[in-house]
């Protein structure tokens, strides 16, 4: 059989990879409708490329990994982390020997399984395919690794019409490509419709502004400069709290306690698990981030963001005018959000509610497509 593409056998070995944080969260209502199908067998391997903060994400989602590579090394460089997973990974796709390996997003975890699935020949389905800045340099190294990830896949999910454009651009066979959703919006909606404590003390007088920061483009000058913007931000405007939980990469951590640990309107804090951050989001007035997933979640939330990159491969929520591009230029941070504290219709013009990235089904349907492969 034309392993790419002939019809599969009737129940499908299916590996589930997952690395990083957002990958747990993007792949576990996937792993979900998965499991629930009898056609499907289904393996989830973590190479724990994250230790901590992929765990505390599949507890919540009830997901036990049948693999897990323990791949993690505090302060891991690029090369060596995309050398170990390359070894980690093809010992055990030759052990399990599945007929489809699935992966979500743009890590070094998802690049080295669509690679070594396309050297032992095992089609790859990439979830939230197609998204480019179409800037290798950023976000750095992750276009590449879509890229590469995309150039290897079998079957593209992808989340929106303009993802589909990028890939039928790239030459990807349009019956390849499928329009799903992302996965996020099932994760955030399933966690959304509750509330849950939020074990930080904030002061309910004041208006919360959330900030992440962990892109490797910005380690050094551009994060302290989002920190500096931060600390004028909370100085200009006395009705404001922050509450920014910090990335435990060293690079991230050192920095935010040295420019920002010691303001009373300041709370660093570890990262949240994904249930209170997700409540965070809710109470949030503003979001100040260089994280992808944050700018599909928050608009979905009815929260303006303030994307501090100088590119996004997420531009729907932008054409929407509910998320904002302001770069890491700390005169520029400080401008925009103080634009938004201090105009209410600049503020409301941003906070409408609105979910370009999904409805809550792409899960569905991509088992769907499976389903029928
Ligand atoms: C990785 C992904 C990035 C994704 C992000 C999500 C790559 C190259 N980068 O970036 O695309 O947006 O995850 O958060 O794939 N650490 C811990 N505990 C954890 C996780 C990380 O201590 O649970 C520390 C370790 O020192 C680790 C470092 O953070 O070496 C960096 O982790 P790594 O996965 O290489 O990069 P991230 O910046 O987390
Ligand atoms: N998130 C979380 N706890 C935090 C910060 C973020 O659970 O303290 C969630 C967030 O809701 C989103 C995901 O982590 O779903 C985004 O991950 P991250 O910003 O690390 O990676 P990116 O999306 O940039 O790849």
């Amino acid at each position: 059989m034309n392993m790419l593409d002939g019809r599969l056998k009737a129940v499908k070995h299916i590996l589930c990879i997952v690395g990083t944080r957002p990958e747990g969260i993007k792949m576990a209502p996937l792993i979900r409708a998965l499991k629930r199908e009898p056609w499907a067998k289904v393996t989830v391997l973590s190479t724990a490329q994250h230790r901590d903060l992929l765990d505390q994400v599949l507890v919540l989602f009830d997901i036990k990994p049948d693999v897990d590579l323990d791949i993690m090394r505090e302060n891991q460089q690029l090369p060596e982390l995309t050398a170990r997973l390359i070894t980690a990974l093809d010992a055990k796709f030759a052990d399990l020997s599945p007929d489809i390996v699935l992966a979500q997003g743009d890590t070094t975890t998802v690049m080295t399984a669509a690679l070594v699935a396309f050297y032992r020949r095992i089609p790859f389905g990439h979830v939230e395919a197609g998204l480019r800045t179409h800037d290798l340099d950023n976000p750095f190294p992750e276009e590449m690794n879509r890229v590469v990830a995309g150039h290897l896949a079998r079957w593209h999910f992808v989340p929106t019409e303009r993802s589909r454009a990028n890939l039928l651009r790239e030459g990807i066979p349009a019956d390849r490509i499928h329009v799903t959703g992302n996965t996020v919006i099932d994760a955030l909606l399933d966690v959304a419709a509750k509330e849950w404590p939020l074990d930080v003390p904030l002061d309910p007088s004041k208006r919360l502004l959330l900030v992440t920061a962990h892109r490797r483009e910005n380690f050094g000058e551009p994060l302290r400069a989002m920190c500096r913007a931060i600390l004028a931000l909370v100085e200009r405007h006395p009705d404001v709290e922050v509450l920014y939980p910090v990335h435990p990469n060293p690079n991230v951590k050192a920095v935010a306690n040295e420019l920002l640990g010691n303001h009373p309107r300041i709370r660093l804090c570890a990262p949240l698990d994904y249930a209170p951050f997700v409540e965070a989001q809710k109470r949030a007035y503003l979001i100040l981030t260089d994280s992808g997933g944050v700018q599909e979640e928050a608009p979905a939330l009815g929260k303006p963001v303030l994307v501090m990159r100088v590119e996004t491969e997420r531009p729907e929520a932008v054409d929407e005018g509910v998320v904002k591009l302001v770069g890491m230029d700390e005169a520029r941070i400080v401008a925009e959000a103080s634009r938004l504290l201090d105009d209410p219709q600049a503020w409301r013009a941003m906070a409408r509610g609105v979910s370009p990235y999904g409805d809550g089904k792409a899960s569905q349907r991509i088992v769907q497509v499976l389903g029928d492969a």
